[in-house]
């Protein structure tokens, strides 16, 4: 059984991150989102609503692949991750170059740390090649709708997430 990990911040899940693990269950038997616990980060969503948030936009977004897709939270090296979850591959994808660099960085390192261990990329489809966590966050933030960007059960937790931490978004009128 080929088993891969997923490894990110998912802060939160975007319809990017949905299109590369899809391309990513054409490969492997299994693979394992596994959501970063960062102690020096402040996420928006914290680790048990990012992992709901995984489960339940997965369910929605590939209905006939969830049951092959596991979440779970991580802390620490995604090497050690991998050896405690039996994954040989580490998935990753690539919106544009400006990924590239970074990307290429981090899949030695961990191909150092782990030469048993290679990191699989996957190039997000061009319609989400503009989308990132970040952005979806500071929308969400303004008020501004995430639909399109994130599942509709993901687009509901952020904006509720974001009502109660900046109070209601003040609009010019
Ligand atoms: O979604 P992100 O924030 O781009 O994901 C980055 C992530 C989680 C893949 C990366 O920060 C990571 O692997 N962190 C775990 C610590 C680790 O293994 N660091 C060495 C990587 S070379």
């Amino acid at each position: 059984m080929r088993v891969a990990i997923y490894p990110g911040s998912f802060d939160p899940i975007t319809f990017g991150h949905v299109d590369v693990l899809r391309r990513s269950l054409g490969v492997f038997d299994r693979v394992v989102v596994a959501v970063l616990v960062n102690p020096k980060k402040a996420p928006m969503l914290d680790v048990d609503a990012r992992v709901a948030t995984i489960i339940s936009g997965v369910r929605e977004a590939l209905p006939d692949l969830a049951d092959r897709v596991d979440v779970r939270p991580f802390s620490g090296l995604t090497v050690d991750a991998c050896r405690e979850l039996g994954a040989r591959y580490i998935v990753r994808g690539l919106r544009a170059v400006s990924d590239f660099e970074a990307e290429l960085q981090m899949a030695h390192m961990n191909h150092r740390l782990a030469p048993g261990i290679d990191t699989v990329f996957f190039m997000t489809a061009l319609e989400y090649g503009y989308l990132s966590s970040s952005l979806v966050r500071e929308i969400v933030r303004f008020g501004g709708d995430p639909a399109g960007m994130v599942p509709p059960s993901v687009a509901a937790r952020v904006a509720s997430v974001a009502a109660a931490v900046e109070g209601a978004p003040v609009r010019v009128r």
